[in-house]
């Protein structure tokens, strides 16, 4: 495995591989980033994963300096699982001193996640895009758990007309149900019990939906309202949490669901000052008209 530390490096590298499969990624990896890894060797011929905590993401207010940096057990993971190149570009080397330039989604931005991270996805789209100039993959490989950030890249993707095809991972969950991510390692034991409430009510409503949403044909608009609202309710009356947003909205899109499409239950949830996100996709495919929409 090789590691890289130079974007003038990894360009040089990288135009000599013509079935990359790339992940990017912020290190402090885990089993979600291994599956993530596994996904990408079924894919590309060759495997590239860049680790880099991008400051732009971050509001001043965030965590952008405890965030985990654990280097040399993430460079243990990636050798183990066979990679062929990382990239771990030093804190200057993606930014110019004179960065002028981002990538904003005019509707996504500021929607969900967005409500209350307002510059997140800008510096998210912004440090892919240079990413993916750079290494010039044939396939991105991202996590569902971050479903809105997987769907304003794949919507960047097209609207700039790249040729790289994204590949969606499952999450990967603990024993529990809680979806793994590199923030629950913030948890304290009282808040890790709690948590796993989130999926529990996620589950709850995907559950109801499937058994109910027959019964109901093309009126399962108020359904939809209450599954929703028993999700919020039920996450909201335990405890420490409190629900951010629970949304259902189109899987493909992120858009209000039309009932013609596949859908997605998004939550983000507080516990204390932390923030957790977790989703599930809604079978069978809605197929009812809404009028109220
Ligand atoms: O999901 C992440 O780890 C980050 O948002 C990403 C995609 C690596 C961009 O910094």
């Amino acid at each position: 495995m090789k590691v890289i530390k130079l974007a003038t490096e990894l360009r040089r590298i990288s135009a000599k591989h013509r079935q990359l499969a790339f992940v990017p990624t912020m290190g402090a990896l885990h089993r979600g980033h291994a599956s993530l890894v596994d996904l990408a060797q079924a894919h590309g011929r060759t495997t590239l994963v860049s680790i880099f905590v991008n400051p732009t993401q971050f509001s001043p207010d965030e965590d952008f300096d405890r965030y985990p940096r654990t280097l040399e057990a993430d460079l243990d993971l990636l050798r183990d699982k066979g990679v062929d190149y990382v990239f771990a570009p030093g804190p200057k080397e993606l930014y110019l001193a004179d960065h002028q330039t981002e990538v904003f989604n005019n509707r996504l931005s500021t929607e969900l996640c967005g409500m209350t991270r307002r510059n997140h996805f800008r510096g998210v789209l912004t440090i892919v895009l240079k990413l993916l100039n750079l290494c010039r993959p044939r396939y991105l490989v991202l996590g569902k758990k971050d479903y809105q950030q997987l769907v304003v890249i794949k919507k960047m993707i097209a609207d700039f007309c790249l040729d790289i095809e994204v590949i969606a991972a499952e999450i990967v969950r603990e024993d529990d149900g809680l979806a793994i991510s590199t923030r629950n390692s913030y948890l304290n034991a009282e808040q890790r019990q709690q948590a796993s409430i989130i999926y529990r009510a996620l589950q709850e409503a995907r559950q109801r939906y499937i058994d109910e949403s027959p019964k109901f044909g093309d009126n399962c608009r108020d359904l939809l309202d209450e599954l929703v609202h028993n999700c919020e309710y039920r996450i909201n009356n335990h405890g420490l949490l409190l629900v951010e947003y629970a949304e259902l909205r189109d899987r493909a899109t992120l858009e209000k669901i039309k009932l013609r499409r596949g859908a997605i239950l998004l939550v983000a949830v507080q516990i204390d000052k932390l923030r957790l996100i977790d989703n599930v996709e809604l079978y069978p495919e809605l197929i009812a008209s809404d009028d109220k929409n």
